[in-house]
């Protein structure tokens, strides 16, 4: 029996793989296309390609608890979860396979998360963290910029998850001094601006900085996160313009003020 079983399971096996490889790779392909738009700067809607990764990590089959999907300036993570959820906590340190020279990043999901989900159904949830490295996908403002130029979203299947009582818990290691900077952890709040698919907002987020390197975000739904930076400085400004006059030096002369001015203008032009 064994020897005749073996071929024909080896061969399910390899099918089942193959059909979760594709439905991966569908994604991974998705990515792949977001930062070629990213790249060229083709207008291709935001919006679109963002909720296009969404559905697509929603509703990729695949085998474990887990998927992980990575190109040069997203990361995208899929997780099977059920009504026992008891909590999740995710490290960047432990999800890069290659151990990057990133600065760090953490999410602590509440077992709150599933409870609204659960009292109405009781499917399987899945949720899903995409990561990204630039700003490109989200509002530009040449007033402020964005900590590591990082926005961390996720995302529960079955519904809107909001107004947790136990918040989620979102930090941000910083290699640069945030000096001259006032940090405000902030969501993408879609829909809320004319010109663009979304705005920064701050409301249900509460900004902590529990250690010099460290800024934590509790925040009570879920969506898109981030550390907005805003230089401050008012008065070296006004002190350089009255002296010299030039409004281009003027502007080079206050943005140094903040030391973190380097990945400061990375933000504004390529993010
Ligand atoms: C979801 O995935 C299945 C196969 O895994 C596919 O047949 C279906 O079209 C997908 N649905 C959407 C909305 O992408
Ligand atoms: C994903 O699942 C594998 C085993 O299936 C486990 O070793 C790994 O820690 C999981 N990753 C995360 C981020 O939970
Ligand atoms: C949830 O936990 C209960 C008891 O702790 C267990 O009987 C049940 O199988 C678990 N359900 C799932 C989907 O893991
Ligand atoms: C911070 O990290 C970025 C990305 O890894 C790196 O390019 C930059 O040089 C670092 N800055 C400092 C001050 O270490
Ligand atoms: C969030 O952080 C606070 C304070 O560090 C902690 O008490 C709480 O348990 C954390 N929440 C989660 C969901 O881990
Ligand atoms: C940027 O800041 C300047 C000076 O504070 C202000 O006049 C201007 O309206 C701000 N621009 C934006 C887009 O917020
Ligand atoms: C949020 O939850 C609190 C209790 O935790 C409740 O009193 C309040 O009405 C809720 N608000 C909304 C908008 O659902």
């Amino acid at each position: 029996m064994n020897c005749c079983w073996a071929p024909f399971l080896y061969l399910c096996l390899l099918v089942s793989q193959s059909r979760t490889a594709e439905a991966s790779q569908e994604t991974l392909h998705w990515m792949e296309k977001m930062e070629v738009a990213a790249k060229s700067r083709i207008s291709t809607s935001s919006a679109e390609l963002i909720h296009g990764l969404e559905l697509r990590l929603l509703n990729a089959s695949f085998g474990g608890h887990n998927l992980t999907l990575q190109t040069q300036i997203i990361q995208a993570l899929a997780f099977k979860l059920n009504c026992n959820f008891s909590g999740l906590s995710l490290s960047s340190a432990a999800l890069e396979k290659v151990p990057q020279a990133r600065p760090q990043h953490a999410m602590q999901f509440p077992a709150e998360l599933t409870r609204n989900a659960c009292r109405t159904r009781s499917r399987d949830l899945r949720l899903i963290c995409i990561y990204f490295s630039s700003t490109r996908f989200f509002q530009k403002d040449i007033n402020s910029s964005l900590l590591n130029n990082y926005v961390l979203g996720a995302q529960l299947s079955h519904g809107y998850v909001s107004n947790l009582s136990e918040p989620v818990n979102i930090s941000f290691w910083h290699n640069q001094s945030l000096e001259g900077y006032t940090v405000t952890c902030v969501f993408w709040k879609e829909r809320a601006s004319k010109h663009h698919w979304g705005a920064w907002s701050p409301e249900g987020c509460h900004t902590e900085q529990p250690t010099p390197s460290q800024v934590l975000c509790r925040c009570n739904h879920l969506t898109y996160f981030a550390v907005l930076m805003v230089c401050v400085h008012p008065v070296w400004m006004r002190v350089v313009r009255a002296a010299e006059g030039s409004t281009s030096r003027t502007e080079q002369k206050g943005k140094s003020w903040c030391k973190g001015q380097k990945s400061n203008s990375k933000g504004f032009k390529g993010g």
